[in-house]
C-alpha cells in the first residue's frame, strides 16, 4: 500500500462526502507549503484568506488581525493593493472580537450587529456570513476570520463549514504568531546593527546617518547589479558594519586633525581587520558575512588596497559594492576636515577610478543611474 492509498478509495466508496474530504486534504497540502515558505505578514494575511475561502467555498474571505495601538481591525485582500481598516468593534468582526465568538448568519440584513457600510461603499451584496475568532497561544483573541456569501446550491454555510474555519483559524493563528515572532528578531537583529554601526561612526566623529546612507545606496547597486532581493537586502543589512573596526583605533589617530605619519595610516588601516575579526567570532550567517565587508571595504579592484591586496573578483562583491557606496557618501558630505565635494567633480573621480580603485561595472551602474542614487544629497 503506498502513502496515497488513503486519498483513492475504491470507486464504490466515493461518495459526496469522500470527494468532499479528498479536496480539503488537496487544499491543505496545496497551501502548507505555499504558506510555510512565505515570510512577509501581508502576503501571508493573502494566502490564508485565500485557502479560508476555498476551505468553506465562500464568495469572499479575509483574515483580519487586531491593532491594539489604533484600535482597529486590519487586513490585505490582494497582493499590492492598500490594506484596509475598520473600527475594532464593528458589525460582525467587532462582535468576534469582544466575544470571542464564532458566528454563523443566514442573511447579515436580518441581524442588528450587520454594519451595512462596506457594502454600500462596494455595491456588493452580503447574505450568509461565517466569522471565527483566532486565538493567539495565550488564548487572546488576536484577529478573525470571515467568509462571506457561500457559494454553491446551499447558499448557507453549515456547521461543518463553521468547523473548517475554525481549523483554519488555529493553523493561520500559530503561522501569524510565528512569522510575528521572526518580524520582532529580525527588527531586534537590525536594530544592533544599526547601533553598533552609529557606535562606530560617533566616534570617528562620522557626519550623521553615514551608515544608514551606505546601507541603502548599497542596496541599490546591489539591486541594479542583479542581485536577488534576499541578496541585497543581506548587503543592506550588513554594511552598517564595515567600520565597526574603527572602535579598535586609538582616538589620537581617528580623530587627527592634519596628515597622518605612516605609523598612523598603518595604524588607522588596521580597522578593516580588526572589524572583521570582531565579526568572524559569530556563528551567525549575517555577522560572517558583514565580517567579509568589513575585511574587503577598502580593497581596491587594482589590488592596490588594504588589508590584503586582493585583486578584481578576489575581493567580495559586497565588499566592492560597500566600497563605491562608501566613497560616494564620504565625497558628498561635509566631514571635519573638508566641505563636500562638488558633484561634478565626484563624478569625475568615479569615472578615473573605474577599474582602479572600483569595479567597471559598479562604476558605470552608478553613473547610469545616478540622478536616483545621488538625488538625495541635492536636497
Ligand atoms: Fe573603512
Ligand atoms: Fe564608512
Amino acid at each position: 500500500m503506498n502513502k496515497f492509498t488513503i486519498f483513492a478509495p475504491m470507486e464504490e466508496q466515493v461518495g459526496v462526502e469522500s470527494v468532499e474530504s479528498r479536496r480539503i486534504l488537496e487544499l491543505l497540502f496545496s497551501y502548507m507549503p505555499k504558506i510555510a515558505a512565505e515570510r512577509k505578514m501581508d502576503n501571508l494575511l493573502v494566502l490564508m484568506a485565500d485557502l479560508g475561502r476555498s476551505m468553506v467555498s465562500a464568495d469572499r474571505c479575509s483574515l483580519w488581525l487586531i491593532d491594539r495601538d489604533s484600535k482597529e481591525l486590519w487586513t490585505k485582500v490582494a497582493h499590492g493593493v492598500n490594506e484596509l481598516r475598520i473600527p475594532m468593534d464593528a458589525g460582525f468582526v467587532g462582535y468576534s472580537v469582544r466575544t470571542g465568538e464564532a458566528l454563523l448568519i443566514k442573511d447579515a440584513y436580518q441581524d442588528p450587529r450587520f454594519d451595512r457600510r462596506s457594502d454600500e461603499k462596494t455595491h456588493y451584496r452580503t447574505t450568509s456570513v461565517l466569522t471565527v475568532p483566532l486565538l493567539d497561544t495565550a488564548g487572546m483573541v488576536m484577529g478573525v476570520f470571515q467568509a462571506i456569501n457561500k457559494q454553491g446550491n446551499v447558499q448557507v454555510f453549515s456547521q461543518q463549514d463553521l468547523e473548517r474555519l475554525a481549523l483554519t483559524a488555529v493553523y493561520s493563528a500559530k503561522t501569524v504568531e510565528s512569522a510575528r515572532l521572526i518580524a520582532e528578531q529580525e527588527a531586534t537583529q537590525r536594530e544592533i546593527i544599526h547601533i553598533l554601526g552609529e557606535a562606530s561612526e560617533y566616534r570617528s566623529k562620522e557626519t550623521g546617518d553615514h551608515i544608514q546612507r551606505v546601507a541603502e545606496i548599497s542596496y541599490a547597486l546591489a539591486k541594479y547589479y542583479g542581485l536577488s532581493d534576499e541578496e541585497a537586502e543581506r548587503i543592506r543589512l550588513a554594511s552598517p558594519m564595515h567600520d565597526l573596526g574603527k572602535i579598535g583605533v586609538p582616538d589620537a589617530v581617528l580623530n587627527k586633525p592634519g596628515k597622518l605619519t605612516d605609523v598612523e595610516f598603518g595604524v588607522m588601516k588596521s580597522h578593516s581587520t580588526i572589524g572583521e575579526e570582531m565579526l568572524k567570532t559569530s556563528k551567525r550567517a549575517l555577522l560572517q558575512f558583514a565580517a567579509s565587508i568589513a575585511g574587503s571595504h577598502h580593497e581596491r579592484w587594482n589590488g592596490r588596497g588594504y588589508p590584503r591586496g586582493l585583486k578584481g573578483e578576489m575581493i567580495p562583491l559586497a565588499g566592492r559594492i560597500c566600497a563605491v557606496a562608501d566613497v560616494l557618501d564620504a565625497l558628498s558630505s561635509p566631514r571635519c576636515y573638508k566641505q563636500p565635494w562638488p558633484e561634478e567633480r565626484i563624478r569625475e573621480e568615479f569615472a578615473n577610478q573605474r577599474g582602479e580603485q572600483f569595479q567597471p561595472e559598479l562604476v558605470d551602474l552608478l553613473l547610469q543611474h545616478w540622478d536616483e542614487i545621488y538625488g538625495p544629497y541635492r536636497a
